[in-house]
């Protein structure tokens, strides 16, 4: 049994008085009471029923009271701190079905209302004629080639067997660079591709370079200033104008569908030899309206030209001529689009018109 508590103070206890507990009581109630939300309530649990709070210190101070005392004290405190708890319990239940109440009023959505609609884009048919000459091709075991839009000049036409007196130098064809002495063009074909490739890839090669193209052209029905090609070029052992021929023909059938008519014209190029010009059967007009705008009445569209490699290119490359002979073909993705849809002007194709672009599905 302990002694008298010698240390008690009752200065030091009076907060647990009767009535400063019951005070104590009171001002929590109202506190409590006036708290208007969950935030204000949660200030007023610590100020009222935290570690520091008047009732919180007032239970400490039971510990001193001499034995006699204690059990009153602590019924009395107990008591008091149960109705403060319970208050705040019943408050806290009240605000928080207040603030559902209100969020089911503030954040009601109307399933009703027509939502705004953004129209999906799709991707222009150039974008995808290309990658479906990629997939022909790297289907065949052929690596897809890249080169500059901005080309040297002496890719563009020096290394491809162009004399300085070419009339494809001349300003009417080729959009030179600034400043004039630069040696700069928008490249005018993609030909270039084929020095490129002969300079920096291992023999055999085989390699197909879609790309921008550039030339001083106005926008009609079947010519833009700014076009797209795709450049072939095959170098290798014993390659034959046969292998360009059987390679074209693939290409146009897997394009085209297997029944495509089309023909080889006689023509120049100065990096190859023979060359030939490959045309198509005109799709709109099957060659019976004289005044088709896509063939101008011929019947058939020029496609590209190819050939085989001149001998001087593939010198002027570091490439053997005796023992390596290759192919090259140059076409418009823009004239295969219109062959293959039917899209009978140019202009369809270069303005950018979503509504028609989302005319060729989902291709992808
Ligand atoms: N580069 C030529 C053109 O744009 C086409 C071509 C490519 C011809 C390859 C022969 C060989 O007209």
């Amino acid at each position: 049994m302990s002694g008298p508590n010698t240390q008690y103070d009752p200065v030091e206890v009076s907060a647990l008085d009767p009535a400063a507990v019951d005070a104590n009581v009171a001002d929590a109630l109202a506190a409590i009471e006036a708290a208007t939300d969950l935030d204000a309530l949660k200030a007023v649990r610590l100020a009222h029923a935290g570690d520091r709070s008047p009732l919180a210190l007032a239970n400490r101070e039971i510990g001193a009271l001499p034995p006699s005392a204690k059990a009153e004290a602590g019924r009395r405190v107990g008591e008091a701190r149960g109705r403060v708890g319970a208050a705040l319990r019943a408050r806290q239940e009240a605000l928080e079905a207040e603030r559902d109440e209100r969020m089911l009023v503030d954040e009601r959505l109307d399933m009703t209302v027509v939502a705004p609609r953004r129209p999906l884009g799709a991707r222009h048919p150039i974008s995808t004629t290309i990658e479906r000459v990629e997939d022909i091709f790297t289907g065949l075991g052929w690596e897809v080639a890249e080169g500059p839009e901005v080309e040297a000049e002496w890719f563009n036409f020096d290394a491809l067997n162009f004399g300085p007196d070419h009339p494809a130098r001349a300003m009417q064809d080729t959009f030179f660079v600034e400043p004039g002495d630069a040696g700069l063009v928008l490249r005018t074909h993609t030909s270039p591709v084929q020095m490129r490739a002969m300079l920096t890839r291992d023999l055999p090669l085989f390699i197909v370079c879609p790309g921008k193209v550039f030339r001083t052209d106005d926008l009609d029905a079947t010519h833009t200033p700014v076009f797209h090609q795709v450049e072939g070029l095959a170098v290798a052992e014993g390659l034959t104008m046969a292998h360009l021929k059987g390679t074209l023909d693939r290409f146009a059938a897997e394009l085209f569908g297997p029944h495509v008519t089309t023909r080889l014209r006689p023509a120049f190029f100065p990096f190859t030899e023979p060359s030939a010009e490959m045309d198509f059967q005109c799709p709109i007009c099957l060659g019976k309206d004289p005044a088709c705008r896509v063939c101008g009445g011929t019947g058939w569209i020029e496609w590209g030209g190819c050939g085989m490699v001149n001998r001087n290119v593939l010198s002027a490359a570091g490439v053997d001529p005796e023992r390596f002979t290759g192919f090259a073909f140059g076409m418009g993705i823009e004239r295969a689009i219109m062959l293959r849809h039917g899209v009978p002007d140019m202009f369809d194709i270069v303005e950018g018109d979503v509504r028609f672009s989302t005319q060729f599905g989902m291709e992808i």
